[in-house]
């Protein structure tokens, strides 16, 4: 059988696994695919950091994609540029793909998809979300016959390291970075992973797919965990719930602002300790998918890492062997569903609000009376103090489901008031129940 020849784009933390698969197990993966999977090159930045590769080596990344002994295109050298250039050559060049770059797909896919149409190959992406736990695949072709109503979970394996380390032990948010960062999960910069925008990237992916729609990074509502305290991993705590960086891409039904639409946004957010998602801890991740007639899924593995990454992209690269040895191609982009993104403000969520007062009589009514002006309806109020009008008071306030909007003013006025000497913290309150509906 003539062979599939690969060119590898990147040989860092994923790509060498990705060359250590392809060389131990080259039998079974020809077996499999129907015909060898033979690397053809391997184009890096720095050559000499890779002298074992010998002759495959190569800092022309671009002449490596359009050889004509080249099949198959495996992207994992990350970020936007040159990647996309890259990809898009290979694709022209009529070279199939595969990338786990997901801030690229969440900020491109639809250029991408559309190239690999107009050249008839494939473009595949497992590993760009959640590492090894096959996800991506599920959502394309098993949950196809079905109606996805939610996709939620924990898409991010650093944050999800910090949060663990600082419910475990009290950590504060700097300390547990530290600790990440020493173990090698955080990177040196690692606001991608704190400030949301990698588990952003992640919902966008997700959500287009999962709602046969176009959903870019930008669409995606995103804060991270470095405002996260310990104080408010112990109020999370005391109400039987832990907090946990979720990206969440939900089918919104129709109301009086919007049709039908899709709501894609990454956030902390108190969760029951009793939810499965509660008791995924360190590096791992965690995915529930609701669909109308399957009901819940969920997916649970290691979400990171260069061996697993490297399963998911060995497996798609088996994938698109088998169709060039059998013809035909695998699933293109779906977007034909087009629902509009719902903006965050319109969202109906429940809130942990907590707010240092002045302590004296009088204060809890003037706190409440203004959620009451707002139109957000209060679930539990508490508040700690001697009363004595001496120094502060704790009010903790937790809402039922308000709209976004409504909840932001309540805390803007709030923060202003005399009696206010600070709002603590705002924390979303979400019970990740069966129905993905906005309120
Ligand atoms: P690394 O930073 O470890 O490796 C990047 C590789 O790309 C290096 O070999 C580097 O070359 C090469 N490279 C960088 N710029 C160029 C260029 N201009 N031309 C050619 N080669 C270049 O990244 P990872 O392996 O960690 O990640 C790769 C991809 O996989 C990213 O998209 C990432 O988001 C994704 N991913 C990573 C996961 C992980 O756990 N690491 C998990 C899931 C997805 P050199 O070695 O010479 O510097
Ligand atoms: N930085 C990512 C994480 C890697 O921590 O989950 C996997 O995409």
């Amino acid at each position: 059988m003539k062979p599939i020849r690969v060119a590898l784009l990147g040989c860092g933390t994923v790509g060498r696994e990705v060359v250590r698969l392809l060389h131990e197990q080259a039998d079974e993966l020809a077996a499999r695919a129907g015909a060898p999977v033979e690397l053809a090159g391997v184009a890096v930045r720095r050559p000499h950091k890779h002298a074992d590769l010998g002759d495959l080596l190569t800092s022309d990344a671009s002449g490596l994609v359009t050889r004509e002994d080249v099949d198959v295109v495996v992207e994992v050298i990350g970020g936007i540029e040159p990647a996309r250039t890259l990809l898009l050559e290979a694709l022209k060049a009529g070279k199939s793909v595969v990338t786990a770059n997901k801030a690229l797909l969440a900020e491109d896919g639809p250029a991408l998809a559309e190239a690999a149409d107009a050249s008839g190959v494939d473009l595949y992406f497992e590993a760009s979300v959640a590492g090894a736990i096959p996800l991506l695949r599920p959502l394309r072709e098993s949950l196809a016959g079905d109606r996805i109503t939610r996709v939620a979970g924990i898409v991010n394996g650093t944050t999800n390291f910090i949060l663990s380390a600082m419910a475990a032990s009290g950590a504060s948010y700097a300390d547990a970075l530290e600790e990440a960062t020493r173990l090698g999960y955080a990177e040196a910069d690692p606001s991608a992973d704190v400030d949301g925008y990698d588990a952003a990237s992640k919902a966008a992916i997700l959500a287009s797919l999962a709602f046969h729609t176009r959903v870019n990074s930008a669409d995606v509502h995103c804060e991270g965990i470095r405002a996260v305290t310990a104080g408010d991993i112990a109020a999370a705590a005391t109400m039987g719930c832990v907090i946990k960086l979720l990206a969440i891409c939900e089918r919104t039904p129709a109301d009086e602002s919007m049709p039908e639409s899709v709501s894609a946004r990454v956030y902390p957010a108190m969760i029951p300790a009793t939810h499965p998602l509660a008791s995924v801890d360190g590096a791992f991740n965690a995915v529930f998918v609701e669909a109308e007639a399957a009901g819940q899924l969920m997916f649970y593995g290691q979400g990171a890492g260069g061996a697993p990454t490297a399963s998911a992209v060995l497996g798609d690269l088996v994938a698109v062997a088998r169709n060039r040895v059998l013809g035909g191609r695998g699933p293109r982009e779906s977007a034909y569903a087009s629902l509009p993104v719902r903006p965050i403000g319109t969202l109906r969520t429940r809130y942990h609000v907590s707010l240092e007062v002045v302590d004296r009589a009088g204060v809890l009514s003037t706190i409440t009376g203004e959620f009451a002006r707002h139109g957000v309806s209060i679930a539990a109020a508490r508040q700690t103090g001697e009363g004595n009008g001496n120094g502060s008071a704790r009010i903790v306030v937790v809402t039922h489901k308000a709209p976004e909007a409504a909840l932001a003013a309540t805390v803007d006025v709030l923060a202003g008031l005399d009696v206010v000497h600070g709002v603590h913290s705002v924390l979303r309150v979400e019970d990740l129940g069966r129905k993905g509906v906005a309120g």
